[in-house]
């Protein structure tokens, strides 16, 4: 019964283990950003952004003439438009295009990720006429699922290669750290634990259930023992050197009687009374 036990609440805590390794990257929304050249090392600076996709940054900006607001999203539709990761929304209504998450660049490095958005609305007298583009810097804040998208720079009064730079602080593009439990320490914990519920669990269940007293509250008391028998047989066995004793003693009934007896008698009649 408590052998049983024990193995269900080891296999519950294998799979316990195994669900926990495999939480965290479910979804795969990343991929519904097209890059402009499609690389490994950029596909896998990308997949580091996961945990931000799904849900739409914004923020507010009051210039001298105007409010406005951008939307973004990683890899997905921040606004009406379509394809549109990155939009301005004027005090109106009216949607300006920045940059789409279909014409994509990503860099990384440790504890950061810059995301570039490309083809957007082009610019009318300003930056020679070009098509806007939104450069998105993530950086490292642990702790912090997500923070606010905070506008660092309006670059447009340049002649041309003009920009819109925002910034996001995130525990997503942090480092791992590293642990400081290597695999067979931690099942060595679970081994123990486990060993652990087995005694605590059985002695209770055979004190208070079955009743026992003494050597016998030990859960599975007899299997137990009987192992203990086993091995010592086992033991005796190989360890003792039995042989030599059943050994027949080599010098038994030789000389069990005395050789100078034979002449003692002969001599006796022989003494003067
Ligand atoms: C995105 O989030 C919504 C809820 O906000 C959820 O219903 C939907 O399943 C999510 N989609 C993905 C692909 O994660
Ligand atoms: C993005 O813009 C470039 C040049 O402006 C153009 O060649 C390219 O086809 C555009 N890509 C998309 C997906 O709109």
């Amino acid at each position: 019964m408590a052998v049983l036990q024990a193995i269900h609440l080891t296999l519950a805590s294998a799979i316990l283990l195994v669900m926990l390794a495999e939480r965290g990257q479910a979804s795969d929304n990343t991929k519904n950003c097209k890059l402009i050249e499609e690389s490994q090392s950029e596909r896998k600076v990308l997949s580091r952004l996961e945990p931000l996709t799904n849900r739409t940054f914004s923020v507010e900006v009051e210039s001298d003439t105007d409010k406005y607001k951008y939307q973004f999203q990683v890899c997905g539709k921040a606004g009406k438009i379509s394809e549109g990761g990155l939009v301005q929304i004027n005090g109106k209504g009216n949607e300006v295009l920045i940059g789409k998450y279909t014409v994509v660049e990503a860099f990384g490095g440790s504890d950061w990720v810059m995301l570039v958005y490309r083809n957007g609305t082009a610019y009318g007298k300003h930056c020679g006429g070009e098509d806007r583009k939104a450069i998105i810097m993530i950086s490292c804040e642990r702790g912090l699922a997500a923070g606010p998208l905070s506008v660092v720079v309006e670059e447009r009064d340049k002649l041309n290669n003009c920009f819109y730079l925002f910034e996001i602080d995130s525990s997503a593009v942090c480092p791992p750290i590293p642990s400081q439990l290597s695999v067979g320490s931690i099942l060595l914990i679970v081994g123990s634990s486990c060993l652990a519920v087995y005694l605590i669990g059985g002695f209770l269940y055979q004190r208070l259930v079955v009743g026992a007293k003494g050597v016998e509250q030990f859960p599975n008391y007899s299997f137990w023992q009987e192992i203990g028998n086993l091995s010592a047989d086992g033991c005796d066995f190989v360890c003792r050197s039995r042989g030599s004793r059943e050994e027949p003693p080599t010098y038994r009934g030789v000389a069990s009687e005395p050789l100078g007896e034979e002449p003692e008698e002969r001599d006796d009649h022989l003494l003067p009374m």
